[in-house]
């Protein structure tokens, strides 16, 4: 998400219609069904995956319009068509070095940036033969195909919809931006030397939190965090992405040659669990305001987490991938082409096109904005990277002391 947005208690947030809170209400019925079947409780991860991947209910799957100036939260493919032009540089030098070159996108959202990558790859003569999308949500699939029938037309006979990741390991680039963010995560809290897990209850007519005794898998996590980052302080309430690793090896396993970028909000793991965070990261987004309540309107709000990118490396380094780099997305942006998009247009010429380009250079790229909050991971496998065949985001700042 690329403003800082409103923080907002949810007593100020504005009140959704009487379409939209019926809707929240079928969705909150079949979660209390899986809690009355859970015995009382479900994990946060069953609930978020619910909230946001229910078949026809949940926030992905169901019709909101989410991405952009009339949704809930502007990302950076939105923001600008710089970003997926610089990210179609770095897949140049990749894609000319394997045979039969593809791209994979997972989780594309409105498909803005599938469109305008295969536009510069067109553009820099250097097309995949295959543009494949991985989207779990069967409404932002049917947007993804207006978006690329409406932006290339002419491209559009390359880009293959996926149900599920492509049995034959593919060669070229995978790109997923702001999706490990929306992964389920298990919550906990570290309290007078015990460890709970923090799960979702009914309580009276809402859903509300509640603790119970972690379970190993969960101890087990939390230990290998403090491990690293000494112990948690006591009242720590964070969370785990247990997903994430999993995703990660069946991606790798996807790949036979080439370069994944995952780029996302986050930190390495000892930022990500600093005692400045003892609240966690937790966030959900609604019309442009960020709030702390997961259980409001469940299936109209966004959910997320920040990305601890230290177990991402490590995910992808156990799935035989090799490390690329790790830098922040501004400097990945400039070390990508974007200083001399920046050139592209004439303020003599064309006042208002260069300012708002300018605009939009400032967003993707300030720390204050989206430049520093957002990083971007690269794990590759049967790449050689040398000086005439660079990973050329990283090449600028080196961020890897911080994973
Ligand atoms: C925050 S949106 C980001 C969309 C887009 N990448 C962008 O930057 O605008 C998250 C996207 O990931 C998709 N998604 C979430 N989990 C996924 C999974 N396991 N596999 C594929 N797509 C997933 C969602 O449906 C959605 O399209």
């Amino acid at each position: 998400m690329s403003e800082f947005q409103t923080s907002t208690r949810v007593g100020e947030l504005p009140e959704p219609d009487a379409d939209a809170q019926a809707h929240s209400r079928r969705l909150q019925a079949v979660i209390e069904a899986a809690i009355d079947a859970g015995d009382g409780a479900i994990g946060f991860d069953e609930y978020m995956q619910a909230a946001l991947y229910a078949p026809g209910l949940g926030y992905y799957s169901a019709g909101s319009r989410k991405f952009g100036a009339d949704g809930d939260f502007v990302t950076a493919p939105e923001v600008s068509p710089l970003f997926a032009r610089c990210l179609a540089r770095q897949c140049v030098p990749v894609l000319r070095a394997v045979d039969q070159a593809d791209v994979l996108e997972v989780g594309a959202g409105s498909g803005i940036m599938a469109a305008e990558l295969l536009r510069e790859l067109d553009k820099l003569g250097c097309l995949p033969q295959r543009y494949l999308v991985l989207e779990v949500s069967p409404d932002l699939r049917a947007r993804q195909q207006e978006t690329l029938r409406r932006m290339v037309p002419e491209l559009v006979d390359r880009v293959v919809w996926l149900d599920r990741l492509p049995d034959a390991p593919i060669r070229g680039c995978v790109f997923a931006n702001e999706v490990v963010d929306a992964l389920p995560v298990r919550c906990f809290h570290k309290r007078d030397g015990q460890l709970f897990e923090r799960v979702v209850v009914r309580s009276q007519d809402a859903l509300g939190w509640a603790e119970r005794e972690a379970d190993d898998a969960l101890r087990s996590s939390v230990a290998g965090i403090e491990s690293e980052t000494g112990p948690l302080i006591d009242g720590y309430q964070g969370e785990v992405n247990a997903a994430a690793a999993p995703w990660l090896a069946s991606l790798a396993d996807a790949l036979a040659q080439g370069l994944i970028l995952l780029i996302d909000y986050g930190d390495g793991r000892r930022a990500h669990y600093h005692p400045e965070r003892a609240d966690g990261t937790l966030l959900c987004h609604y019309r442009h305001r960020s709030h702390g309540d997961p259980f409001w309107w469940p299936g109209l709000n966004d959910i997320t987490t920040q990305v601890d990118f230290t177990a991402l490396a490590e995910a992808g380094l156990a799935a035989g991938l090799e490390f690329g780099g790790f830098t922040t997305q501004g400097w990945f942006l400039l070390a990508s082409g974007l200083q001399e998009m920046a050139a592209e247009t004439d303020p003599e010429r064309d006042g208002a096109a260069h300012y708002r380009r300018m605009q939009e250079i400032k967003t993707l790229t300030l720390p204050t904005e989206m430049g520093e909050r957002f990083k971007v991971l690269g794990l590759h496998r049967g790449l050689t990277p040398t000086p005439a065949w660079p990973l050329l985001g990283f090449a600028l700042y080196d961020l890897r002391d911080q994973l």
